[in-house]
């Protein structure tokens, strides 16, 4: 889905030696970039014995920086699929390594690079610091200036208007894969801030529905989504963030 480029004077060096290969090693290409090295990013290659090696992507991962290479730098935390912080791009696809099995590879050689299109801060790990200032600029978090003497009820299909978009981990693949977020994420909101935004319009705990949508009716922040749908093809939790846009013009339209 993503092909990834680089400058016009940066070239991608394969290094590192190849051990062995066959059916009992799972071949492993990794994107490496290290500001301290002053060279330019290359492609580590590791064969890694699969009788060793959990059965996941993360479990590859883990492996080499346990066994091959110490330095080889990337984020996990929850390996269970609900921090976000794993997500990266495998055989062009964004998802999380954690949660990204082995078997949906099997015959392929892996070939692992950071989210597209972020700043590379070391090999694996982009800087999310623009993404989470964006999470930041929708207030995610309920306002609500009424105070009830008891907690704030909802009904069944209130709670259920949540559904699905309350599992939204954050983890960015959505919005790294989406071609109007490449071109104009200093603007553009993109998909994952979106759906977090459309979480908080539909919760009827929150008084600040209009103020939201005023906030977002605006050309770039929200109006650059052209429904190209990267972001539901590659969202490793099954979500649509595409759908949550659309309501959300729906929502603006219907006021309007
Ligand atoms: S919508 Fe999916 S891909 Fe996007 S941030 Fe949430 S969990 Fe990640
Ligand atoms: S549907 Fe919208 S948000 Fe999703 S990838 Fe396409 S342009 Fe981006
Ligand atoms: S380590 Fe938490 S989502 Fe992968």
């Amino acid at each position: 889905m993503v092909e990834f480029t680089l400058p016009k004077n940066s070239t991608l060096k394969k290094s590192f030696p190849v051990l062995s290969k066959g059916d009992k090693f799972q071949r492993v290409e990794v994107y490496r970039w290290s500001e301290e090295s002053g060279e330019n990013p290359k492609i580590d290659t590791f064969d890694i014995p699969k009788d060793e090696c959990g059965s996941m992507v993360l479990d590859v991962l883990l492996k080499i920086k346990d066994n091959f290479d110490s330095s080889l730098t990337f984020r996990r935390s929850c390996r269970e699929g609900v921090c976000g912080s794993c997500a990266m791009n495998v055989n062009g696809k964004n998802t999380l390594a954690c949660t990204k099995s082995l078997a949906d590879y099997e015959g392929e050689t892996l070939k692992i690079y950071p989210l597209p299109h972020m700043a590379v801060v070391k090999d694996l790990v982009v800087d999310m610091t623009h993404f989470y200032e964006q999470y930041a600029s929708i207030k995610p978090w309920l306002e609500n200036s009424t105070n009830p003497e008891r907690e704030r009820l909802q009904s069944e299909s209130e709670r259920a208007a949540l559904n699905e978009i309350y599992d939204c981990v954050l983890c960015a693949c959505c919005s790294t894969s989406c071609p109007s977020y490449w071109w104009n994420s200093d603007r553009y909101l993109g998909p994952a801030v979106l759906l977090q935004a459309y979480r908080f319009i539909v919760d009827s705990r929150d008084e600040n529905t209009e103020e939201r949508l005023n906030a977002l009716d605006e050309s770039f922040k929200l109006y650059r989504c052209h429904t190209i749908m990267n972001c539901v093809d590659t969202c490793p939790k099954g979500l649509n963030p595409a759908k949550a846009i659309a309501e959300i013009k729906k929502q603006l339209v219907q006021r309007a």
